[in-house]
């Protein structure tokens, strides 16, 4: 039996379809392992009901939730106040409630962050010259989160070479980006953005499970640069094997799924958990 209290924090996870979401196993493994008073639950929210439902948390006091596809741009619009991420995404993964306000936030940029600190302490971001493959919503929270660790230069590589320059546009008007130069490479041109990276991600869904595979040649990149997938099913994708083989440092996206969802978790049950093996297991496990 699950034990509540008058004080039991509650959030949850919604999407539409939401049985695939890890995000129920990682919170409640946290939520066991550090006894905390809690409950994280699932919701499968049709887009007509999102409004209702985030009122509804609201009004019943859930601490917050977080928000899958198709609901994070939606979310967007309807939370109260937004972070300076969320802005820059467009999109909205985590929020956060207090006194019936919706708080957005977009975690994935940080999480991307702090996966890269745990395993690479060493790698500082400051001067590196970074290149990011994809432009959709993933890589425009880890984008706003790199230049925020004052990377030296930022490179988008993406399908849509339109895309691409909404992005640039947006990340202008956001203030304290104004300066930032933001380099935009046709998909046809990207070996030239190779030869001086320090560090690639990708950020596309190229590679994952049910996917087309991510066609890029990295043969030309330099032996210490660190090559990151923000996909972790597969763990190791072709990106990342080909990389490891070719003497790369290699980054995989389950850090990232941990930490993304760690701020919602420190936020709603005022604990800071760590990440160990158990959980990492837990989340691979099919
Ligand atoms: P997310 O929120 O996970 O970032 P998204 O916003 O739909 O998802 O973005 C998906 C990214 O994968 C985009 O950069 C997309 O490129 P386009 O902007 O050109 O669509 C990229 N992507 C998806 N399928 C792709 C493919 N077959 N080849 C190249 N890029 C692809």
């Amino acid at each position: 039996m699950i034990p509540i209290s008058d004080q039991t924090k509650n959030a949850a996870v919604i999407g539409d379809p939401i049985s695939h979401s890890l995000s129920p196993r990682l919170h409640n493994y946290l939520i066991n392992k550090y006894k905390v008073d809690g409950l994280y639950l699932a919701f499968k929210v049709a887009p007509e009901n999102l409004n209702l439902c985030l009122k509804s948390f609201a009004k019943i006091g859930l601490r917050g939730c977080n928000v899958t596809i198709p609901h994070k741009e939606a979310a967007f619009k309807l939370c109260h106040h937004l972070s300076s991420t969320a802005l820059a995404t467009k999109a909205v993964n985590t929020i956060i409630i207090k006194e019936e306000q919706l708080y957005g936030d977009n975690s994935d940029g940080a999480g991307f962050i702090e996966n890269l600190k745990e395993n690479y302490p060493q790698f500082n971001l400051t001067a590196k010259k970074v290149v990011v493959i994809g432009a959709g919503g993933a890589s425009r929270a880890i984008c706003f989160a790199l230049i925020g660790q004052k990377i030296q230069s930022l490179t988008i590589v993406n399908r849509s070479l339109q895309r691409s320059q909404i992005l640039v546009e947006d990340f202008q008007k956001i203030s304290g980006l104004e300066n930032f130069q933001i380099n935009i490479c046709d998909w046809p041109n990207y070996q030239s953005t190779l030869d001086d990276c320090d560090l690639l991600i990708n950020t596309t869904s190229l590679g994952m499970k049910n996917m087309p595979e991510m066609t890029i040649d990295i043969s030309n990149l330099k032996k210490s640069a660190l090559v990151a997938d923000i996909i972790y099913k597969p763990l190791i994708t072709d990106l990342l094997k080909i990389a490891k083989q070719n003497g790369h440092p290699i980054l995989t996206g389950i850090g990232m799924l941990i930490h993304q969802a760690l701020i919602g978790f420190e936020a709603w049950f005022e604990t800071k958990p760590q990440v160990d093996q158990k959980l990492i297991n837990l989340l691979l496990d099919d």
